[in-house]
């Protein structure tokens, strides 16, 4: 059988990624193109996943926001490790990353903050994610009462919510291919460089 296409050796995987997501963003039958399983753990290793939003991408890593007291915070705070799974189905394409975590520079968490619509800022300083509220109602007062405490001036970020990076050591790349005969390259980064290897599928 023929060398997997769907890579080119030569190439650093953040790279790649880049690439494989323009084509994600170009697709009009994917409507959330950075969304992201992110996996996180707790010391003891018991597992959590959810979906957040790839918004900062850059050669160093893969950023998203969320309430750093929420049970993901909570998490990567206790031990900074995650794996991220894109799955772009149309493509039939998937990305597996696992890396270490550490937090977004405080600076450019408060740009993309400054840049999300008001009401959605309001909405990160009402919500105590992850923690039980008594009805939905609760919500609601607590925004109107954000929304009085910031009448007349911009909504600063709060204190509580936060970017991380995943710091990849491993980056996997798969792509589907008939009779279940995927193709599977996986960079492991190796000091400066990054080592690749196909697997099985
Ligand atoms: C498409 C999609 C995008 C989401 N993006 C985010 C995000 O960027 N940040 C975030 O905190 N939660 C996001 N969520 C909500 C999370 O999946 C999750 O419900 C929430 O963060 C609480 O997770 P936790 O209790 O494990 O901390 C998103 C959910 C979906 C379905």
């Amino acid at each position: 059988m023929s060398e997997p296409s769907i890579y080119d050796a030569s190439m650093n995987p953040l790279d790649l990624f880049g690439e494989w997501l323009a084509e994600a963003k170009a697709c009009p039958a994917i409507s959330e193109p950075t969304a992201m399983t992110l996996a996180t753990a707790t010391p003891d290793g018991t597992p959590s996943a959810r979906i957040v939003l790839l918004k900062a991408l850059s050669a160093e890593g893969f950023g998203f926001y969320s309430n750093n007291q929420s049970r993901k915070g909570r998490e990567l705070s206790d031990n900074p490790k995650a794996a991220l799974v894109f799955y772009w189905m149309p493509l039939n394409k998937q990305v597996r990353i696992e890396g270490v975590i550490e937090p977004l520079p405080d600076a450019q968490a408060d740009d993309y903050f400054a840049s999300r619509g008001r009401e959605k800022q309001l909405g990160a300083w009402a919500s105590v994610q992850s923690t039980p509220m008594q009805a939905r109602g609760d919500l609601e007062a607590r925004i109107a009462e954000m929304g009085a405490r910031f009448a007349g001036m911009s909504v600063p970020r709060p204190p509580h919510w936060s970017g991380w990076q995943v710091i990849p050591h491993t980056i996997e790349f798969w792509i589907q291919r008939d009779f279940r005969l995927h193709e599977r390259v996986i960079f492991r980064r190796d000091g400066s460089r990054w080592a690749h290897a196909i697997l099985y599928p």
